[in-house]
């Protein structure tokens, strides 16, 4: 279900496509449900239907459209027509519940067996404004009555329906068609469906999840910030128990996947999105934004420094050193025990072992050779504003501080480059070329004297 409108929000953005580390609401509903290998999956979209449905375009779920919204069972009910295996179980999802666990839904799923309606509850301290689980003397579900059609008495009870449930299919499709919306809020429930099936004498059971975040909703900002820091401690915990040492679990993020070899350390403030692979020994410096990278073992990526292969990746080899403040790009791809310094940013670059770009400089489309060093201030100039061109330095090359490479250039194997050169033509190797205006000194010259003020 992700037809509801979300008001709490207060977004232009529909509720179910908010991110959670990093993926939609709704799509961590989908990726949850997906090893349960439904025979279709579908999704029940309202508000704000068409973006919801352009965004999971490539998921392989149908979309069931309801409008407008009459409440849960109205919902439900678009969707039945379109269930496939009509002997089978369905399983109803919240596109705003995120961190519902498979092997929850899983055994919810079980439970009913195509048989019996099962429902996911939990008990909570403070029950209020969820459905209220009403039993008989002899613990028997006989219903679900709505906080607001609730009795006080009703109201005391402090086991609540998830808003998640399993139904045997044929079912289902009975009980919707029957729904009437006789209630406080003119609404039709499918929480109603409980009710009938006691009637018809269809077994009701009940599950619970292993732990309440993964049955709690998103609302509203402050409820998606609290299941972002749940979720995110989670994935902190996952990593800790597998050996990597974090400074602070609750200053961790973790927008994708990440896999590290044993004894990884990552400070403080850390960002990681993407695929992200972190090798054996790597230390990671505090407030680094990591998206799509291999970092290779005994690798140290220093504070503040910011790495994003998007789809070239980024790989950064053994042992070498990068940052602090330094800026890896799609294709930079650093050999073993380069360094890469403060400011310098490197751009579908290979560096090959031992290279050094220690301050300031911008290496953009380059072959770098082994141990070469690249001075401060140095950049290639690989756009001529209209193509890029690729800049190839052979090994030993030694580039001085301020210089121009304008691509296409080569610097050749074991060449000095003077300071402050704009070299433009091949640079022979094992010599020094110097491309800047002659230094001149002027005897017997003046500064310039300030007019006297008139009047
Ligand atoms: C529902 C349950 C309540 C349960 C609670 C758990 C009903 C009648 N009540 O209440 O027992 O304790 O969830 O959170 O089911 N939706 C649609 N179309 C609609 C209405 C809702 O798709 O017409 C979707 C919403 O987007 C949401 C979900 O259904 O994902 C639940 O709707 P919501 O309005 O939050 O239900 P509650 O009133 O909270
Ligand atoms: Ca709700």
């Amino acid at each position: 279900m992700a037809a509801g409108k979300g008001t709490r929000m207060k977004s232009a953005l529909p509720k179910v496509l908010h991110r959670l580390a990093g993926r939609s609401l709704v799509q961590h509903v989908l990726d949850a449900a997906a090893p349960l290998a439904a025979s279709r999956t579908i999704v029940i979209t309202g508000h704000g239907a068409d973006a919801v449905e352009q965004a999971l375009a490539a998921s392989g779920c149908v979309f069931a459209r309801q409008m407008p919204q009459l409440g849960t069972g109205h919902a439900v009910a678009q969707a039945v027509p379109m269930l496939l295996d009509t002997a089978g179980t369905t399983l109803v999802l919240n596109g705003d519940v995120p961190l519902i666990r498979t092997d929850t839904a899983h055994a919810l799923a079980q439970a009913c067996g195509g048989e019996r309606l099962a429902l996911l509850t939990v008990d909570l301290d403070d029950p209020a404004g969820y459905g209220r689980i009403i039993r008989d003397a002899d613990g028997r579900i006989l219903g679900i009555v709505e906080h607001k059609d609730a009795t006080d008495e009703q109201r005391q009870v402090r086991e609540i329906y998830t808003g998640i449930l399993a139904a045997p299919t044929a079912a289902l499709r009975r009980w919707v068609a029957a729904l009437k919306n006789d209630n406080v809020q003119k609404e039709y429930y499918l929480t109603d469906i409980v009710a009938m099936a006691v009637a018809e004498g269809v077994g009701v059971v009940s599950a619970q999840p292993a732990g309440e975040t993964e049955v709690l909703g998103v609302n509203s900002p402050v409820q998606l910030a609290d299941l972002e820091r749940r979720f995110q401690r989670q994935q902190a915990e996952t990593l800790m128990e597998a050996g990597v040492r974090l400074a602070d679990p609750s200053r961790f993020d973790l927008r994708g996947s990440l896999s590290c070899g044993s004894d990884v350390e990552i400070d403080i403030g850390c960002i990681f999105e993407g695929a992200v692979t972190l090798g054996d020994n790597v230390r990671i410096g505090a407030h680094c934004v990591i998206r799509q990278a291999r970092i290779e073992s005994g690798a140290v990526i220093h504070p503040f420094t910011h790495i994003d292969g998007e789809a070239a990746g980024v790989r950064v080899g053994p042992g070498a050193l990068v940052g602090p403040f330094a800026r890896l790009r799609p294709g930079a791809d650093l050999g073993p025990e380069v360094h890469i310094g403060n400011f310098v940013e490197v751009k579908n670059s290979t560096l090959a072992a031992g290279a050094k770009a220690n301050h300031l400089a911008y290496l953009g489309d380059a072959t770098v050779g082994e141990r070469v060093n690249y001075g401060a201030g140095s950049i290639t100039a690989n756009y001529d504003g209209a193509n890029k061109h690729r800049t190839v330095i052979e090994a030993d090359a030694h580039i001085g501080s301020n210089c121009v490479l304008v691509a296409p250039v080569t610097i050749g194997a074991g060449a000095t480059i003077g300071g402050g050169s704009t070299i433009g033509k091949p640079a022979p190797a094992g010599q020094l070329t110097v491309a800047r205006a002659r230094q001149v000194s002027l005897a017997g010259w003046t500064r310039p004297q300030k007019a006297p003020k008139k009047g």
